[in-house]
C-alpha cells in the first residue's frame, strides 16, 4: 500500500510497512539497536495497538484511518541540543497541515493544533553515546480520516475539511515536508528553526493559567529555551519549566 516516495532523497527511502504492531517507535528502536539503522528509515503501520505518547500516556488511533509511523534520524547533535530536532519535526508537520487548512499552531513541546484542537502528536526518542546523539526516532501520529475521538479536543483533516484523504499520498507529502526541515537542520540552521518554531507557538505572549504539581498560576509564555524548557513570565519574574513540571491548566 505505501510506496517508496519519489520526492525525497533520504526520508522513507527504506520503508518498512507492518500491518500491525505495538508501537512503531519501539519497533524501529529494536531494529536500530540490532544494527538496521539506515538514516531515513520509516516504519509505518495501519494498526498500532499499544502506541506510546508523551508523559507516559497511551496513543490510541483507529486502525487504517490515520498516519502512524516513525522515522530514524541521525541529526549530528549534542545531547543538550536535541530539542531542536523536535522543533524541526514539529515545524515540518505544521508546514504540511498548513497546506490543507488555516489556524495551525505548535503547542509546546510538539503537539500540532488546529483552532485549539490536537491533530498530531509526536514522540521523539534518542539514543545517546556519551554527550552525543547517536540516533533519534521521531514517532508521528497524525489524524487524517478518523472522525470520532474519545477526547473532544482531538480533530483530523477529514473533520476539518470534510474530505477523505489517501493515506499513501499524504504520507509522501508529509515525508517531503519533514525532509525539507531536517535538511535545514543538518545544514546548521538551528537559530532559524528556533525562530520559526517560536513564531508558530500556541499562546505565545498570551496570559493563561498553568498548573504544576503544587500550584496554579497565571503567566505568559515568553519563549522556549535551547533545552526545550518553557519560559513563562509572571508577576514574580521569569521561570523555565521542563515537560514534567508544567502543563496548561485547561489541558486534559
Ligand atoms: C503525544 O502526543 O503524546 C505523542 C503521541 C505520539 C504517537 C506516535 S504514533 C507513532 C509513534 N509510535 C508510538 O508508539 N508513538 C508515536
Amino acid at each position: 500500500m505505501y510506496k517508496i516516495p519519489a520526492s525525497t532523497l533520504l526520508i522513507g527511502k527504506n520503508l518498512v510497512f507492518v500491518p500491525d504492531c505495538h508501537s512503531t517507535n519501539s519497533l524501529l528502536m529494536d531494529l536500530a539497536q540490532r544494527g538496521s539503522n539506515r538514516e531515513g528509515t520509516v516504519v509505518i503501520t495501519d494498526n498500532q495497538y499499544s502506541g506510546r505518547g508523551q508523559r507516559g500516556n497511551l496513543w490510541v488511533t483507529e486502525p487504517g484511518m490515520n498516519l502512524t509511523f516513525s522515522v530514524l534520524l541521525k541529526p549530528n547533535l549534542k545531547a543538550d541540543q536535541q530539542f531542536v530536532l523536535a522543533q524541526a519535526i514539529a515545524l515540518a508537520v505544521a508546514d504540511y497541515v498548513k497546506t490543507k487548512i488555516t489556524g495551525v499552531k505548535i503547542k509546546w513541546p510538539n503537539d500540532i493544533l488546529v483552532n485549539d484542537k490536537k491533530i498530531c502528536g509526536m514522540l521523539i526518542e534518542s539514543s545517546l553515546s556519551g554527550s552525543i546523539v547517536q540516533f533519534s526516532i521521531a514517532g508521528i501520529g497524525l489524524n487524517i480520516n478518523q472522525t470520532w475521538f474519545q477526547s473532544a479536543r482531538a480533530t483530523s483533516l477529514k473533520l476539518l475539511t470534510n474530505k477523505e484523504f489517501d493515506l499513501a499520498i499524504e504520507l509522501h507529502h508529509l515525508l517531503a515536508a519533514i525532509e525539507k526541515q531536517y535538511l535545514r537542520l543538518r545544514e546548521g540552521a538551528i537559530a532559524d528553526i528556533q525562530r520559526a518554531y517560536e513564531q508558530n507557538l500556541y499562546r505565545l505572549g498570551e496570559r493563561h493559567e498553568f498548573k504544576t504539581k503544587h500550584e496554579r498560576f497565571k503567566g505568559a509564555i515568553k519563549s522556549v529555551d535551547a533545552q526545550g524548557r518553557l519560559v513563562i513570565t509572571t508577576e514574580a519574574g521569569e521561570h523555565a519549566f521542563d515537560l514534567k513540571e508544567i502543563r496548561f491548566a485547561d489541558a486534559d
